[in-house]
């Protein structure tokens, strides 16, 4: 049996991670970041689910499923639904495990639209200007956290 079990949620426009704007959000593809963190988990013997989603239904049914198939932890980078989204707030408030969320840049010093967080309403901790560095600093949380 593993230790736990962790759920990797990534927001709209992730999936173009490496192209996409790549001073702010750095060279590195969204593969990367999950193999990264695959290969972190397994070797703490950690079942681990990565999944990349640009639609907020999506993400919101990888959440209801995580309540089903004994998550113990999200970690979510819900990109623009950060700001936005009640609904995967809503979601993530009838999850009992914990949740890290995760952003590439810090929010915080960028527009005033991205600085207010819905999910951090939920969120057990906050991670915002670390790059990837910060998906596996959520994982070392995580993992550390249930011990
Ligand atoms: C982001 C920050 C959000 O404001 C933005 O919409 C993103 C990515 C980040 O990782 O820095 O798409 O969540």
């Amino acid at each position: 049996m593993s230790q736990g079990k962790v759920l990797v949620l990534h927001g709209p426009n992730l999936n173009l991670l490496g192209s996409r704007q790549p001073e702010i959000y750095g060279y590195e593809t969204l593969d990367d970041v999950n193999n990264m963190l695959r290969e972190k988990a397994v070797m703490a013997d950690w079942d681990i689910l990565c999944l990349q989603s640009n639609h907020e239904g999506a993400l919101i049914d990888a959440i209801h499923a995580a309540r089903l198939d004994g998550t113990q932890a999200i970690i979510i980078n819900p990109a623009a639904f950060t700001h936005t989204s009640v609904a995967i707030l809503d979601a993530l408030n009838a999850f009992d495990g914990k949740v890290i969320e995760v952003h590439l840049s810090n929010v915080h010093k960028r527009e005033a639209f991205r600085h207010h967080s819905y999910v951090s309403l939920r969120a057990d901790g906050v991670i915002a200007g670390l790059g990837t560095q910060g998906y596996r600093a959520a994982l070392e949380a995580v993992m550390v956290g249930s011990n």
